[in-house]
């Protein structure tokens, strides 16, 4: 099968990263967790106490920060590296959480992100999720996916998510943290989160993982048959 672009944009905790895992899987696709790069940076800022209001520190910082993925065979998927560090456990904590849509609208955090981003797509067999991929990494993809759930059913998601982890966390914190990410992300300047024109809307609020995954197959069948 002819191998295309799939981008996955939506609010957050809605299960995109689920959807892309599971696509990359079964169409033999690299996956990129573009939210990861943005958490990535975030953690390296708290890390070294950069002032992200300081354009000129934000440059010299993002000078000196290097992402990778690379993939764990043990779980099969593809994980962040920061300076040769994989981090991937580290940036999905709720200090990294707080933090991380203040950081992603900063212009320089955006065009550093951005910019390897499309490198990456620059062969085609890719799935990457976030927040303006169709409308901005990839306006050309093939496939444009815009996600989303109820609120209740986000937060729901995400809490048993991170309650597995850590018993200390309250559903009124992850709720509030969700909201808020949400609203700066659809509000800022620079690729506010929006639907792409072309991109079809999935509300998987009453859907399966694998309900989910037939659908979006059959529509990625009839992408790469109109390209064809
Ligand atoms: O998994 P979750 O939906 O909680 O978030 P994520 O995909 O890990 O992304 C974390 C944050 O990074 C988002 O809330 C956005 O602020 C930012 N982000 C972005 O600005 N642009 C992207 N393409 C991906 C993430
Ligand atoms: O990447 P994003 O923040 O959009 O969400 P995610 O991390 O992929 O999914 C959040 C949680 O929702 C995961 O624990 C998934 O297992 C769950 N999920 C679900 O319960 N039902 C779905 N149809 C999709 C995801």
């Amino acid at each position: 099968m002819k191998k295309i672009i799939i981008t996955i944009d939506g609010y957050s905790s809605c299960g995109k990263s689920t959807l892309a895992k599971q696509l990359a899987a079964q169409l033999d696709y690299v996956y990129i967790d573009s939210g990861a790069m943005y958490r990535a940076i975030t953690l390296y800022f708290i890390q070294n106490r950069v002032d992200w209001a300081d354009h000129e520190a934000v440059k010299e910082a993002l000078g000196n920060i290097h992402l990778e993925f690379e993939f764990n065979p043990m779980t099969q998927s593809s994980e962040i590296t920061l300076n040769g560090e994989n981090v991937e456990h580290m940036i999905r904590e709720m200090l990294v959480a707080e933090k991380v849509s203040e950081v992603a609208a900063v212009k320089e955090v955006r065009e550093f992100a951005v910019a390897q981003q499309q490198n990456m797509g620059t062969r085609k067999g890719i799935v990457m999720d976030g927040r303006d991929i169709g409308t901005t990494v990839f306006p050309d993809a093939e496939l444009k996916i815009f996600m989303t759930a109820d609120t209740a059913i986000r937060v729901e998601r995400r809490f048993k998510e991170l309650y597995a982890k850590n018993k200390n966390i309250s559903i009124h914190e992850v709720k509030e943290n969700l909201e808020l990410r949400d609203y700066i992300d659809t509000n800022r300047e620079i690729s506010p989160l929006r639907k792409a024109e072309d991109a079809i809307i999935l509300d998987n609020s009453q859907l399966t993982q694998d309900e989910q995954l037939k659908l979006v197959m059959q529509w990625i069948e009839d992408a790469v048959l109109v390209q064809s």
